[in-house]
Order: C-alpha cells, then sequence, then structure tokens
C-alpha cells in the first residue's frame, strides 16, 4: 500500500544554484524537507529562507545522514564529491536523488552501480528530469508506438552562453572540479539521456570532436555561483583544461518497441553560444513523420508529415496522449516549465519509494548515470583518436 507523499522526509546537500530548485520542488509537492547540509554560513542561511528544522554545516553530510529524520537524500553538490555522498547515503540506507553527473569517472560510477544491484538496496535516481517534461514523454510515445515510423535519425543541439567571455568563472571550467569534460559532461548529458529515453534505447558507440576557444580564462579570488556576474578587475588568469564546445555523433541501439535500430544522431553542445540561454533542442526523424521540440519553448512539440499538414502540438490540449496527463499539473495554457520538470521527476521517485517499488521506474538510474559517464569517456577518448569509440 501506497503511503502519501507527505510522510517521505527529504535532507538537501548542497546550497548553490540548484540545491534550491529541489527543495522549492519537494515543498510543492508537499515532501517535509527536513534538513540541510552546506557551508556553515549558507546552509544557516538556506534554513532561515525556507523553515529547515536540521542544519548541518561545514558540509558535514555524515551527520545528516546519521539523522533519523531523514528518508531521501538530495546530493546537489559539485560533481567530485557525489560518488563519496552516494555511497555514504546508501550505506545509511537513504533513498538517493543525485545531480548529474553520477561522478567524475566510470571507474568511480560503477562502485555506485554495484551497490545499487544488491537486494534490498535503496532507491536511487539521477537528476536527468528533462525525461519529465510533458513535451519528452508525449516524444517518447509516438517513438515507441510507432507513429514515426522506423526512426532514421536524431539531430540537435544544447547551447548557453553563460560561459562565453574569458572572465566568465565557475568551478566546472577546471577538469578538477567537474570532470575532464565540461560542456558535453555539464549539459550535453541531459541532450543524449533525453534521446536515449525518448528512443528507448541507449547510445552503444560515438565519434567526437571537442574544442577549447579560450584557452586562458580568468577567475576571480575564491567560488562564484553558478550564473553569478563577477567584477573582472580581480581576476587571476588560468589554462582551461575543458571544452567550451563539441559535436558528437551517437549510434543507438536496439530498442525493445521494434522502431529503433542502430539509429544515427547529431549533436552540437555549447557553452559558448551567444544569445542562446539555455536550448536543449532535439528532432527524432522517422519513415512516417518527425517530431521537434526546444526546452526554451516547453510546452509545445512540432510534428512533420510529408503528405499531410504539420501540427503544433501543445501541452495539456487534445494532442497531448493520456499516459502524459500525469506529469501536467496545470491545465493547457498556463505554461509549465523547468521548475515543474524537476517537480513531476521528484514525484515520481518518491511514488516509487511511497508505492513500496510498484511505479514504473521512467526515471534515470545509477547504471543510466554511469551509462553516461562511460559515454563521456568514450567522447573524450575518440575527440583525440579521431575515431568510432564503442562505450
Ligand atoms: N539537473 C540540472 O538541470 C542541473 C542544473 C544545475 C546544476 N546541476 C548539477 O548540480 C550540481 C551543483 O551545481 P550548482 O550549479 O548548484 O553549483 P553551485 O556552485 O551553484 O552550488 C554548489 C553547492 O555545493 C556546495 N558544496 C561545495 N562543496 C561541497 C561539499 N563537499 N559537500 C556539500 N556541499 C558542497 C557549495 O557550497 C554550493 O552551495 C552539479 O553537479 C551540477 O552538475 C544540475
Amino acid at each position: 500500500m501506497s503511503i502519501p507523499l507527505h510522510q517521505l522526509r527529504a535532507g538537501v546537500i548542497g546550497t548553490g544554484f540548484i540545491g534550491p530548485v529541489h527543495i522549492e520542488a519537494l515543498k510543492r509537492l508537499g515532501v517535509q524537507v527536513t534538513a540541510i547540509c552546506g557551508s556553515t554560513k549558507s546552509a544557516r542561511a538556506c534554513a532561515d529562507q525556507w523553515g529547515i528544522p536540521e542544519v548541518y554545516g561545514d558540509y558535514d553530510y555524515r551527520a545528516m545522514f546519521a539523522s533519523p529524520n531523514v528518508d531521501v537524500v538530495h546530493i546537489t553538490s559539485p560533481n567530485k564529491v557525489h560518488v563519496e555522498q552516494s555511497l555514504a547515503a546508501l550505506a545509511a540506507g537513504k533513498h538517493v536523488v543525485c545531480e548529474k553527473p553520477l561522478g567524475m569517472t566510470a571507474k568511480e560510477t560503477a562502485r555506485v552501480v554495484a551497490v545499487v544491484k544488491r537486494r534490498g538496496a535503496p532507491v536511487f535516481a539521477v537528476n536527468y528530469m528533462c525525461r519529465f517534461f510533458p513535451a519528452v514523454l508525449q516524444m517518447r510515445a509516438l517513438v515507441q508506438r510507432g507513429e514515426l515510423g522506423q526512426i532514421i535519425h536524431v539531430q540537435g543541439h544544447f547551447f548557453q552562453d553563460w560561459l562565453l567571455h574569458a572572465t566568465d568563472y565557475n568551478w566546472r571550467l577546471l577538469a578538477s572540479e567537474g570532470g575532464q569534460l565540461r560542456a558535453v559532461g555539464d549539459i550535453g548529458t541531459h541532450w543524449i539521456d533525453a534521446v536515449s529515453f525518448i528512443l528507448g534505447t541507449r547510445a552503444e558507440a560515438v565519434f567526437a570532436h571537442l574544442e577549447t576557444f579560450h584557452k586562458t580564462r580568468y577567475r576571480p579570488r575564491g567560488e562564484v555561483r553558478t550564473f553569478a556576474k563577477v567584477v573582472p578587475k580581480t581576476m587571476l588568469p588560468y589554462r582551461v583544461d575543458t571544452e567550451d564546445f563539441g559535436s558528437v555523433l551517437l549510434k543507438f541501439g536496439r530498442a525493445k518497441h521494434g522502431y529503433v535500430n542502430g539509429t544515427h544522431a547529431n549533436a552540437a553542445i555549447s557553452q559558448v553560444a551567444a544569445g542562446w540561454k539555455c536550448s536543449l533542442a532535439l528532432g527524432i526523424y522517422g519513415t512516417k513523420g518527425s517530431v521537434r521540440w526546444d526546452l526554451q519553448q516547453p510546452n509545445e512539440i512540432h510534428v512533420g508529415r510529408r503528405d499531410e499538414p504539420n501540427q503544433v502540438l501543445q501541452r495539456a490540449t487534445a494532442g497531448f496522449s493520456e499516459d502524459v496527463a500525469g506529469y501536467t499539473d496545470y491545465p493547457g495554457g498556463h505554461p509549465e516549465g523547468f521548475p515543474d520538470s524537476h517537480k513531476m521527476h521528484y514525484r515520481a521517485v518518491y511514488q516509487h519509494i511511497a508505492s513500496g517499488r510498484k511505479t514504473p521506474v521512467l526515471f534515470a538510474t545509477a547504471a543510466d548515470g554511469h551509462h553516461e559517464v562511460k559515454l563521456c569517456e568514450a567522447i573524450l577518448k575518440s575527440s583525440r583518436a579521431k575515431r568510432w569509440v564503442r562505450a
């Protein structure tokens, strides 16, 4: 029997850009947020803002995991501590929602997969929440019901411009902090995960070309919160060891539903594309029709036909099928977007926990997160060797 979501209690690690996005979404779902962990000052401020009773400063996540008042841990800290914090949370018997990427290397993320596979292990999700935009679920339904026919190819991009200037700084720019791949690891994996989810199968091989436009950048002393603007006169130069943009070809495997087999995809990924703020755009092209979507216009999809008129289908109207209806809360014409995709994702994870794992697993698992890290390693290898590499 399912328990109400408000009986589940969350503890959040990290108080930067994305931590409060998790907190807000959980509060909108009626989940209790009982604990926060971060730097002593920011954890206190976050607790005061959101009314969170238990505060764990000095990044002392182990103290938070010892709390009997936390059922689910949300890991929203920088990438380099995801695996260590995930393993400790699982060892403490906590369910986990871990931010992407799951870790820095496939060697370390394999450790999480091994623990999650054990009988009785807690539920583990990686926050590839783009799966939970109703538009993405609708595109998945179109593909998997054969309404687009055999899928021929997939094309798209993920473009941002917040790292366009040499003076833009964030820990992600340093391979030691964010991982060897930056644009592809940070946002490209959202694109690849969304396409894998829609197609119903994973990418198996890649051919990539990566480029670093700003070989030298300038950083302030101390840390900068994601998307924050800083004053250039306090800057120090440093050599950049991560890519600004990349072009990636992907070969997908065979899907059980029979409409995808060896499908080819190409994606352009950039964090230096002036004017684009957060454009995850993709088009799926089949023998009977195509479908296109851009996260910057999240409420509609464009369906293309050769011999019939094209259509623009809108969320929460007749063009979106019944099975997508459970992932949207507001009527048509009342836009839902980025914060709602987080809410729908956490609802799916918490319902899975509350139902004793009876609901379908649409969310990205530890194995999915691990595969994304393996793909990143294959992409880096391919770019250096200039050949196809299997993941
Ligand atoms: N799913 C998404 O759409 C999405 C969007 C943004 C970020 N992210 C992911 O979320 C994570 C955080 O990104 P952000 O943009 O919020 O970064 P950020 O720099 O704005 O915030 C990071 C937070 O983690 C804290 N922190 C640093 N070291 C820590 C430690 N050892 N233990 C606990 N907390 C620590 C920092 O004090 C800060 O509060 C990254 O892994 C990133 O890839 C995901």
